[in-house]
């Protein structure tokens, strides 16, 4: 059996894919929709990050295929409907990289409460701007949720244990899950009215592209911070350039754009704006997490037949 892996993956995915004798596996990194055309034919599985989009046209072509993979979270790079209608299984590794978005979600938040970023470059420009950098605390503060799944929650726990108190906002998690983790469930509008930071941590599905605009944006507290290291395209980027300019956002924390690499610098140019490259999901641990998860399941879905952290189903 044949595994295409098409993104750069941590090389224990490799590793951990040889020790199932009968699985081949080819790196292909870097290639063109057409060369992934050409070639998926004769692959029982394909292995992706982000970078690679499994589109129709990809899942059209693929005649054997019995399970795409993806090392990450996100499967938003996959037309899973596609996917479930030729019968392939699309599957994640949930909660393996789900720390490493928390702790830059967190860094974000003291970022911007105390202007690290911008007194670093103040500094490194031979400055010393002592006074204009007076921040604010995140002790006593108030944190809402948008989502509550494997990376929420750990940014709330993390965040009580700051001494903040944590608001969710979760359609799909019941209150008394969120009260166990020590969260108070509300509504969006609750949230929007009450919290000094707001960290967005949902899927981007149709429901929630384009979720963050205008309207809600002001629904939230005058100088709110919102930090976005979940999916471009949750938040409107326009709306929200315009909601920092006239000072509703005091701050946001963005790690994901409607456009990567954006376009338009505008908002990451924005004096309060800290910006990061996508890299939630960039670390060591991270990276060696995921792609253990994903060879183990694909192995034991192509040898054993075992379906584990799908997010389809087919029958
Ligand atoms: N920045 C990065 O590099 C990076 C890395 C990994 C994950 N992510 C993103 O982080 C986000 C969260 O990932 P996760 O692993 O925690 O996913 P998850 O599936 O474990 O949790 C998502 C939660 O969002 C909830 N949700 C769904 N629709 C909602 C809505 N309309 N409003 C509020 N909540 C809603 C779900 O019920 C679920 O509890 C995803 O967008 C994922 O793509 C980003």
């Amino acid at each position: 059996m044949k595994v295409l892996i098409t993104d750069k993956v941590a090389g224990e995915c490799i590793e951990e894919l040889r020790k199932f004798k009968d699985i081949k596996v080819d790196l292909k990194t870097g290639i063109s929709e057409e060369e992934i055309i050409s070639i998926i034919g004769g692959y029982q599985a394909l292995i992706v990050r982000s970078a690679t989009k499994v589109t129709k046209a990809v899942i059209d072509a693929a005649g054997e295929l019995k399970v795409i993979g993806r090392a990450g979270a996100g499967v938003d790079n996959i037309d899973v409907n596609a996917a479930t209608e030729k019968g392939i299984w699309v599957m994640n590794t949930p909660g393996g990289n789900s720390s490493a978005v928390a702790e830059l979600a967190l860094g974000m938040m003291f970022a911007l409460a105390r202007h690290i970023a911008k007194a670093d470059a103040s500094m490194k420009a031979s400055k010393w701007e002592k006074k204009i950098f007076s921040g604010t605390e995140l002790t006593n503060k108030t944190l809402g949720l948008l989502g509550i799944g494997n990376v929420g929650s750990i940014v709330g726990r993390k965040a009580k244990a700051l001494g903040m108190e944590v608001l969710a906002y979760d359609p799909y998690i019941p209150a008394e899950k969120a009260a166990e983790m020590g969260f108070t469930m509300v509504t969006q509008e609750e949230l929007y009215k009450k919290c000094d930071y707001i960290s967005i941590h949902m899927p981007k599905t149709a429901e929630t592209t384009g979720a963050i605009n205008k309207d809600v944006l002001a629904k939230m507290k005058d100088g709110v911070f919102l930090i976005n290291c979940a999916r471009g395209g949750i938040v409107v980027e326009k709306d929200l350039l315009e909601a920092l300019n006239n000072g509703k956002v005091k701050g946001a924390g963005v790690d994901v754009f409607e456009a990567e690499p954006p376009a338009n610098l505008s908002l990451v140019k924005h004096p309060n704006v800290v910006a990061t490259p996508h890299i939630g999901a960039s670390t060591a641990e991270a990276q060696v997490n995921v792609a253990v998860m994903i060879a183990r399941q694909v192995g034991d879905l192509l040898t054993k037949n075992i379906v584990v952290n799908t997010v389809n189903s087919i029958e």
